[in-house]
């Protein structure tokens, strides 16, 4: 296993993403992690990932000391990169800023670099450089303006680059990151999804007590619940909550899918006044997230109340949701508060049982597949837990709701029709407050304008927005003006992540 330092870049979870992709398991963990834990995990090799801060700076952060003398290869990444060359004597400085793809030459042969060629485009991001190498380090590549771009310590396994290979745009990066694992780390390929599954049935089988499982529609928490069902089988109890922010029929198609395929403990309970009561007049993005999660736990409560006794809680929450919400004590920025991570009152007095922790979202879809669930609902969009309480924007009311509904319906259909619907990452319409003028009959009249949201992306870490053919474009705009009352104009949005983010709130 390879473990990666967190030092707050965007990318971290990229570089474990990338890693396991040749099978080899690799985890995150905060940068400021002790010796001890770090040696418990028994590693094979240590990262260092980007990060925002300068290591000159008198706060920045540090990686426990000691960490180069307990004989594991080390690899630091931009800023990482910079830590090496400050904790080895070199000099790190304010630079030209040096943003976007490079050209990176290969000085000299290198068991980091090997397999590269003599030159290679490499992805930069970065403000500071190094000025002076330390002593006993070589470089091995340099761009225009970083003239140690890549350095090597062959005898102490300590290597540094300033580029990300993590990203698509480094030519060759997994290069990169296989030489240092393969060849330098000697890690083994042996993380493979049967074995998590295996492994994962048998640990859960050893949990005493009945599991109450909330069941979202989506991917991850049927996944989750079908893996604890296979160890404990009716000792899990599931229980899906109509909130009223789901998409068109979903609860109906959920309720059906569950019964009439997985033979489950399964309950599904109208809550939909319940939320809607709670939502009216709010506004404020975090705090319409606060109360759906809320309003989740009460209901989830209740349940447990009338039906347990239950000893755990499972979710489906995922390892970036784990990062993101600022759970692991790197200096990740809180980026958005997802309802589904440590949101659970200690009065509750459950557990939480979360085996799909540790799995990015198309790790689990081949998990899913694997245990046998219907492609329909593994390739079914992710659905934000919140609902259309983020796809609403400004106060929560039951006419834009209605819009959200059945524009984001025929976005959908439209994809299927068009055979896209299957090679994007989400398809929705969004609505708020704004009104355009649109001429209907011979009136003017001011409608909704709708926001069409469609998006690539591999994990959701980062989304470009996709390039529709105009025709598709048009259809769906013309069905959203022509069978949705009351919106005027639609229009489509063409930010990527990062900087925007996928949901609009
Ligand atoms: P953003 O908007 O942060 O979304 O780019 C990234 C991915 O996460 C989904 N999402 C959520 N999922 N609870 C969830 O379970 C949430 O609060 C939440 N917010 C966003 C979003 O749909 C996208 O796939």
């Amino acid at each position: 296993k390879i473990i990666v330092l967190d030092f707050g870049s965007q990318y971290s979870h990229l570089i474990c993403r990338r890693i396991r992709e040749f099978s080899v398991y690799s985890e995150l963990v905060p940068y400021d992690i002790s010796l001890e834990e770090l040696k418990k995990m028994n590693p094979k090799g240590i990262v260092f990932s980007g990060g925002p801060a300068s290591v000159y700076n008198k706060d920045s952060p540090q990686p426990s000391s000691g960490i180069f003398e307990i004989g594991l290869p080390v690899l630091g990444i931009c800023y990482g990169h910079q830590l090496i060359v400050n904790k080895f004597g070199g000099k790190v400085r304010r630079a030209h800023k040096e943003y976007g793809s490079s050209v990176l030459s290969i000085d000299n042969d290198s068991d980091l670099l090997s397999g590269m060629g003599k030159s290679t485009r490499a992805w930069m991001s970065h403000g500071d450089a190094a000025e002076s190498l330390p002593e006993g380090f070589n470089v091995i590549g340099h761009t225009e303006n970083s003239f140690a771009a890549a350095i090597a310590n062959k005898q102490k396994m300590v290597y540094g680059i300033q580029f990300h290979p993590e990203v698509i745009h480094t030519e060759n990066g997994v290069q990169v990151l296989k030489n240092f694992v393969l060849n330098i780390c000697k890690a083994k390929q042996d993380w493979t999804l049967e074995n998590f599954i295996e492994n994962t049935i048998s640990e859960i089988s050893k949990i005493d007590g009945n599991v109450l499982c909330g069941i979202s529609g989506g991917v991850d928490s049927t996944v989750a619940a079908v893996l604890i069902q296979k160890a404990i089988g009716d000792k899990l109890k599931c229980v899906f909550v109509d909130n009223g922010l789901l998409r068109l029929d979903e609860e109906m198609e959920v309720n059906n899918m569950f019964e009439n395929n997985f033979g489950m403990n399964f309950t599904m309970i109208n809550a939909k006044d319940r939320f809607l009561s709670r939502l009216k007049g709010v506004t404020d993005p975090e705090q319409k997230r606060k109360i759906v999660g809320e309003e989740f736990v009460k209901v989830f409560t209740e349940f447990a109340e009338k039906n347990g006794p239950f000893k755990w809680l499972a979710q489906g929450t995922l390892y970036p949701d784990v990062i993101e919400s600022g759970v692991s004590k790197g200096p990740a920025a809180v980026i958005k508060t997802h309802h589904n991570v440590g949101g659970l009152p200690s009065w509750l007095h459950l557990q939480v049982l979360e085996p799909l922790r540790f799995l990015y979202k198309d790790e689990v879809r081949r998990v899913g597949k694997i245990l046998g669930v219907p492609d329909k609902l593994l390739y079914r969009h992710p659905f934000p837990g919140p609902g259309l309480a983020v796809r609403v924007m400004g106060e929560l009311t039951p006419e834009k709701l209605q819009i959200a509904k059945q524009a984001s319906k025929i976005v959908e259909n439209e994809l299927v029709v068009s055979g896209w619907y299957d090679k994007v990452w989400q398809a929705y319409a969004a609505v708020g407050d704004d009104r355009a003028v649109g001429v209907v009959g011979d009136e003017r009249k001011y409608g909704h304008v709708v926001l069409v949201r469609v998006v690539d992306s591999i994990d959701a870490m980062t989304a470009d927005w996709t390039r529709l053919p105009s025709e598709i474009l048009e259809r769906i705009s013309n069905r959203i003006t022509n069978e949705v009352e009351d919106v005027a104009w639609v229009s489509y949005v063409i930010s990527s992540k990062p900087p925007a983010t996928i949901e609009p709130q």
